[in-house]
């Protein structure tokens, strides 16, 4: 059965879209079989090429629902549901399929009062701070105003994904065929903090330097991560392909 993330929260442009193909990038470069499933109506799904992951429409209720029953037959892979927002109905039954969810809230006192709310409403989600600022006093200020609105939900904290606006690249809908290394490391991060959670083993990434550049195509450190040039159509194709490959 694969492990189910959902990436959720009552308040849009918080970051779940980018967190979603973040953590499904970064899954495929830490060697992990994922699929980034897009929930959200007002967006149109992405082409697989390029990517370190599959992707998956499910933006009906009954696509959502195949999507699903399809995750769940494929032992050892991670679905990443990008909940869409705004949506307290679709957030609940997210929070009540999935193994591992996230909430993400940036550095600002609406985020942070939403984010008490919905931590509040699903007590087994984490927070996780989002677009955090990467200059040493924005960020002593950012933390601040953490300590603040969230101290006392302090142990529910994940570490922060900072802001990179590289990160667009991955919402774009055909992707660079080289993608810049620190996207490439950021994903790495967000995707161990993650499996760490998820108590799946992985060794520990080691960041690489701008020089070794980071390419979608694999490299030799990267054999084992899956091809993604394709969508996550086929369950039988998948299915089978998923026990061959352990
Ligand atoms: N880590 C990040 N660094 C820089 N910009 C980001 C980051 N995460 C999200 N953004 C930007 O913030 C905006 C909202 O992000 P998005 O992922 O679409 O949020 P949501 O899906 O919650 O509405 C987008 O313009 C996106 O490019
Ligand atoms: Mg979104």
């Amino acid at each position: 059965m694969a492990e189910i993330i959902c990436i959720i929260g009552n308040k849009g442009g918080t970051g779940k879209t980018t967190l979603s193909h973040m953590l499904c990038q970064g899954m495929g470069l830490l060697g992990q079989r994922s699929v980034c499933v897009l929930t959200d109506t007002h967006r149109e799904p992405l082409k697989p090429e390029g990517r370190r992951y599959l992707v998956a429409d499910a933006r009906t209720r009954e696509a959502l629902g195949k999507v699903v029953d399809k995750l769940r037959a494929l032992p050892g892979w991670l679905g990443v549901i990008d909940g869409g927002g705004n949506r307290s109905e679709m957030d609940r039954k997210l929070y009540s399929l999935a193994n591992l969810v996230l909430l993400p809230f940036r550095d600002s006192h609406e985020d942070m009062r939403t984010l008490i709310s919905d931590l509040e409403t699903f007590p087994r989600a984490w927070a996780i701070p989002s677009q955090w600022p990467t200059n040493p006093w924005q960020q002593e200020a950012a933390e601040k105003t953490l300590r603040e609105h969230l101290g006392r939900h302090a142990d529910r904290i994940l570490q922060p994904v900072s802001a990179l606006s590289a990160s667009k690249l991955l919402l774009q809908k055909d992707i660079p065929a080289k993608l810049p290394t620190p996207l490439g490391n950021a994903c790495r991060a967000l995707a161990y903090q993650v499996l760490d959670m998820l108590e799946i083993a992985c060794e520990a990434p080691a960041d690489e330097s701008e020089d070794e550049g980071e390419a979608t195509g694999k490299n030799p450190s990267e054999a084992a991560a899956p091809s993604s040039a394709e969508a996550f159509d086929s369950p039988a194709d998948t299915a089978n392909r998923s026990s061959t490959r352990h």
